[in-house]
């Protein structure tokens, strides 16, 4: 089944925040932005741009009736900074006019006197003075100190990660309109439409029943709209309620920029012990995340780090610590593995190194090592499937890995500046939100009198077609067409107290919260067929619309079956609630059980590099992914492709460069780089590792949306090893991303 947002998009059909009708009198909202890094305000006067042309007002944080209070997990974050800012793209006020244009130009007469202060941009310095956004952690397992003494080898090394900019297509948007009684309606592009109604009720000072949020689909997110979609919303809100107009509040791509907060940068130190048969006994890792201005989302994304520090490996001794360092750039947040890549790439850098050191390769290191049934994470859940295994095996059958490597072999040898390098990214990444209580879903299902079916949930449809899903679910518990099914738009008012769609969790979720509604409704209608067919409830099941008595159709069909249904007064409507079972987590000890299941998978990679020009191409990404048993490969297919091409950007391209002055340098397109068709592999092949899925997972279908992300964590290290076929000598460390530059000085760069 395709997509069914498919022909709207390609059409131009599909409606975002910016395409609703604008209501007569809507006015437009652009947020004034810190200049500075870090910096006391002496003065802001806003006569001149309040005498602009078009200028209905200027809110500020005198103007808030509520709370001046955005910060989601801890109170850290103002809407509008007062007396001091934090970081460049700050939002310190709110121009509002009757066109977009006239308050961007208004934002041009703003005068604000800075006092600045001390800028820190390098988490390592953060730290260092003492500058944490939160208290560290660490997760240990084992006996660090016997385990690196049963060690026969020992490497240390540092191991760097950079952030990565989500670049979704629509950029942040909101649009408040004015209800009676106080009331607002707000349609906005978030991932979460709970945390934007709450925290407009914060800042309003009303109660969370006053504020309607309307969530249609987004143009893109990658967890860049968790949280970072709130603070646009609730200034559309506050102008709407100042000024009782509809308000609109859309960012223009260079403000998005930098203003909002992107994939967390990660500097670390790693110590690696292994013995002679290749076996790592002990792992050590200290994490300096680099947190940004505020908290945002940092302290569950630092825990993911934490939890994915061994990704798809078997560590018996392992001692993870992290910090979370406060800087003066815009907060980190959310980004598609959720601080989940950041921690496996240091693994993988750290066998790369242990393997450069005792000339095997790496992965050797990786095969020895890779977590079976029976072995427990370092955070004490016990690894219930081989599917780690099975996909290395799988990956190895099917693609004939000896053979990919001794043709690079051959070509490196035949050619002498052209290189080939290959490498294997096995992946395990954990399903649910880390955060227990998060674990939760809600569907509202209608079944109306012509047998026709509304479904709304908590999930928001970003363009990984999770709506496409709950469809087929809800079709096949009914049993009837898709067509007969809609997806409703989420909304606050129909589905309350949801959790962000993230965490790859939306699907499963919001679907087993379908399915539950869907079975409760399709209970009653089975009794009401059994009493018009004059049998017993045990016998009646409905199969492709019909009614069957056992294995015999009968005459009754889902549309007159509806109808008898509605005239015997049955209850169409539920409310189906999802919790899920057997998770938990003592935060006192760092251990539990925190994931419903893992998501497991291997990627075989090969790239060739140019190396006078230090350009290089993936010839080919080849996977073998545990979707379970996927109740959409269509969609779940291009989960992994996009997820492969955004890991590329992120481990060789992007590159988000700040002055020492806080300033970001690649705040456009044309500095900033993201992955194109150029960039994409040639070749992205996937195959289903063969299983039947979790119960736990939505029909089986296991949750799709970051595990693929880290495939393209391979193509870094196969790309180092092209280097190394070329410059065996190079100093390269672990300092991602690869970019063309860093590879070119690389391939001619010599030790010492
Ligand atoms: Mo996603 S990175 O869990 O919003």
């Amino acid at each position: 089944m395709k997509n069914i947002d498919t022909g709207g998009h390609v059409t131009g059909r599909s409606v975002y925040v910016d395409d609703i009708p604008e209501l007569t009198g809507t006015l437009h909202a652009v947020p004034v932005l810190s200049e500075k890094a870090h910096a006391l305000i002496s003065k802001m006067d806003l006569t001149q741009a309040e005498k602009a042309k078009g200028i209905i007002g200027i809110l500020a944080a005198k103007d808030i009736p509520g709370e001046n209070q955005i910060g989601g997990i801890l109170p850290d974050e103002p809407l509008f900074a007062t007396d001091e800012v934090h970081y460049i793209g700050q939002p310190v006020a709110v121009i509002i006019a009757t066109d977009h244009f006239a308050a961007r130009d208004a934002r041009k007469l703003v005068k604000i006197d800075y006092e600045e202060l001390d800028v820190i941009t390098d988490p390592r310095v953060a730290q260092q003075k003492g500058q944490l956004l939160f208290p560290p952690r660490t997760f240990a397992n084992g006996d660090m100190d016997k385990g690196f003494t049963d060690c026969d080898y020992i490497f240390e090394g540092l191991a760097d990660s950079g952030g990565q900019e989500h670049i979704y297509i629509e950029t942040q948007g909101s649009y408040a309109v004015p209800q009676e009684n106080n009331n607002l309606k707000v349609f906005s592009s978030t991932q979460g439409p709970t945390v934007v109604q709450k925290t407009i009720a914060r800042v309003l000072g009303l109660p969370m029943h006053c504020i309607e949020v309307d969530v249609t689909r987004l143009g893109g997110a990658f967890g860049g709209k968790e949280d970072q979609a709130t603070a646009w919303a609730v200034m559309a809100a506050l102008a709407a309620k100042r000024f009782h107009k509809p308000v609109k509040l859309i960012l223009d791509r260079d403000d998005d920029i930098v203003a909002t907060g992107k994939r967390h940068p990660y500097s670390s130190d790693f110590r690696i012990g292994l013995d002679k048969d290749l076996k790592i006994k002990a792992f050590e890792v200290t994490l300096y995340q680099n947190g940004g201005a505020a908290a945002d989302l940092s302290p569950a994304i630092m825990e993911r780090t934490l939890f994915h520090v061994t990704n798809a490996y078997y560590i018996p001794n392992v001692k993870a610590t992290a910090y979370s360092c406060k800087t003066n750039l815009a907060p980190f947040t959310a980004f598609r593995g959720f601080g989940g890549p950041q921690g496996m790439y240091v693994i993988e850098a750290a066998i790369a190194h242990a393997a450069a050191r005792l000339g095997v390769d790496k992965s050797e290191i990786q095969q020895q090592n890779l977590i079976d049934k029976g072995d427990q994470f370092h955070y004490g859940q016990v690894c219930d499937s081989h599917n780690a295994r099975k996909s290395w095996e799988e990956l190895h059958h099917h693609f004939n890995v000896e053979k990919a490597r001794s043709a690079v072999n051959d070509f490196n040898k035949t050619h002498r500046f052209v290189k080939k390098g290959l490498s294997i990214m096995p992946i395990c990444f954990g399903i649910s939100f880390t955060k227990t209580p998060m674990n939760n879903a809600r569907a509202l299902v209608h079944v109306y009198q012509d047998g026709s079916v509304g479904v709304s949930t908590g999930a928001v449809e970003m363009g990984q077609g999770v709506n496409t899903k709950l469809m087929q679910v809800a079709a096949r518990v009914f049993s009837v067409n898709t067509s007969r099914i809609k997806l409703e738009t989420t909304n606050t008012t129909r589905v309350a107290n949801t959790s962000p769609t993230a965490a790859s969790s939306g699907a499963d979720l919001n679907g087993k919260a379908l399915q539950i509604a869907c079975n409760e409704i399709l209970q009653r209608l089975k009794k009401e067929a059994a009493e018009l067919l004059k049998t017993e409830i045990v016998h009646i099941s409905i199969r492709n619309e019909k009614v069957y008595i056992d294995d015999q159709p009968t005459e009754l069909a889902w549309e007159a079956l509806v109808e008898k249904a509605f005239l015997s007064r049955i209850k169409l409507s539920e409310v189906g609630h999802y919790a899920t079972p057997v998770i938990h987590f003592d935060k006192t000890k760092e251990k539990g059980h925190p994931f419903t299941y893992h998501v497991y998978g291997a990627a075989l990679i090969t790239v060739t590099l140019d190396c006078i020009k230090g350009i290089y191409e993936t010839d080919s990404v080849q996977i073998v992914h545990d979707f379970g048993n996927s109740l959409n490969l269509t969609i779940d297919k291009g989960q992994v492709e996009g997820a492969v091409v955004q890991g590329i950007g992120w481990m060789t391209l992007e590159e988000l460069t700040y002055d020492q002055n806080g300033h970001l340098l690649a705040d456009s397109l044309s500095k900033y780089k993201i992955p194109d068709v150029y960039s994409a592999p040639k070749v992205i092949e996937t195959i289903p590792l063969v299983t039947n899925g979790p119960e736990l997972a939505i029909m089986k279908s296991k949750a799709v949306g970051e595990p693929p992300f880290m495939y393209g964590i391979g193509v870094y290290f196969a790309l180092r090893n092209a280097v190394r076929e070329f410059n065996p000598e190079t100093p390269l460390g672990y300092n991602a991303p690869l970019t063309p530059e860093k590879v070119l000085l690389a391939l001619y760069d010599k030790k010492g």
